[in-house]
């Protein structure tokens, strides 16, 4: 088999397949991408061909195989203090929240996990001068690949020069012998953080209101229906006056109604009268 022989008509099914499960809507400018990350997966099981391993989703004789599709096929790039801009806006708001609540926030596409340790990191260091509420983090992904990645906590130290120094040495613990060269973040922050798949284009499982939400670098994935569906649901588990970030690149304005923009990225609802 070769790598480039995905036929127009396979790349249909793909990209039909894809589309349903995660909103994920691929042009065919993709295509390229579709072999570079499937055919070394098609080689192991010992397919002859894109059409044969699409037949073998599409069968649904084996489930797992669709979720190692899924995992192999959503773009799961991100970085510590990625857009940090909205780390210290979230610093703002948690800093305003009221006391006699935990102030919740979720990161809704946390692919690997940096995003949740970042606002992590940045709730810990304003509780350092006791002007934090009690807060928790919940982090989501579609793919569980990502999320196993995420619940170890375990980073590669080259993955981490985003990370302020004096971060650094109050979060996270530097690994010896075998674990050289790679770093763990600290257990009181872990203790703190939560993950769990879902799937943001099917409806929500029941969710206590977030005071914020993160929702960046996804959205770019999707067609306008998707993103109106997608935002929808998410506005609609924020406590009043919550605020939603999104990619400093993905703006909301035209798509949904009634949001105020804070600059790049950061939308709040309109209180209504
Ligand atoms: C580029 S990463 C963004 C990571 C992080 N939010 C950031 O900004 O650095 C996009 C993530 O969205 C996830 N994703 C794509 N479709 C999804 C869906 N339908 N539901 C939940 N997550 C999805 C992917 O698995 C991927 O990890």
């Amino acid at each position: 088999m070769e790598l480039n022989a995905l036929s127009e008509r396979e790349f249909a099914t793909i990209r039909d397949l894809l589309f349903r499960e995660t909103g994920i809507a691929l042009t065919p400018a993709k295509k390229a991408l579709i072999c570079g990350r499937l055919f070394k997966r098609i080689q192991v099981l010992g397919l002859a061909s894109y059409g044969a391993y699409f037949e073998l989703l599409l069968s649904g004789r084996q489930p797992v195989e669709l979720q190692t599709a899924i995992d192999l096929l959503t773009t799961n790039e991100t970085y510590f203090f990625r857009e940090a801009k909205h780390f210290s806006m979230l610093s703002t708001v948690a800093e305003a929240a009221p006391r006699n609540r935990t102030f919740r926030v979720w990161s809704a596409a946390c692919s690997t996990g940096e995003e949740v340790y970042t606002m992590a990191m940045t709730l810990a260091e304003l509780g350092r001068v006791g002007r934090a509420p009690n807060w928790e983090i919940r982090g989501s992904d579609i793919s569980t690949r990502v999320l196993d990645t995420a619940r170890r906590a375990n980073y590669s130290v080259d993955r981490t020069h985003e990370i302020p120094p004096d971060f650094l040495r109050r979060y996270c613990l530097r690994g010896f012998g075998p674990y050289e060269g790679s770093l763990l973040i600290d257990r009181a922050l872990r203790d703190k953080t939560e993950f769990a798949q879902i799937n943001l284009i099917e409806p929500l499982p029941d969710l206590v209101p977030f005071d914020v939400i993160f929702l960046r670098n996804v959205l770019i994935y999707f067609d306008p229906p998707v993103k109106r569906k997608v935002v929808g649901q998410l506005l609609s588990t924020l406590v009043p006056g919550g605020m939603l970030f999104v990619g400093m690149a993905e703006s909301l304005n035209g798509l949904i109604d009634g949001l105020i923009s804070f600059g790049p990225g950061a939308y709040c609802m309109e209180r209504r009268q």
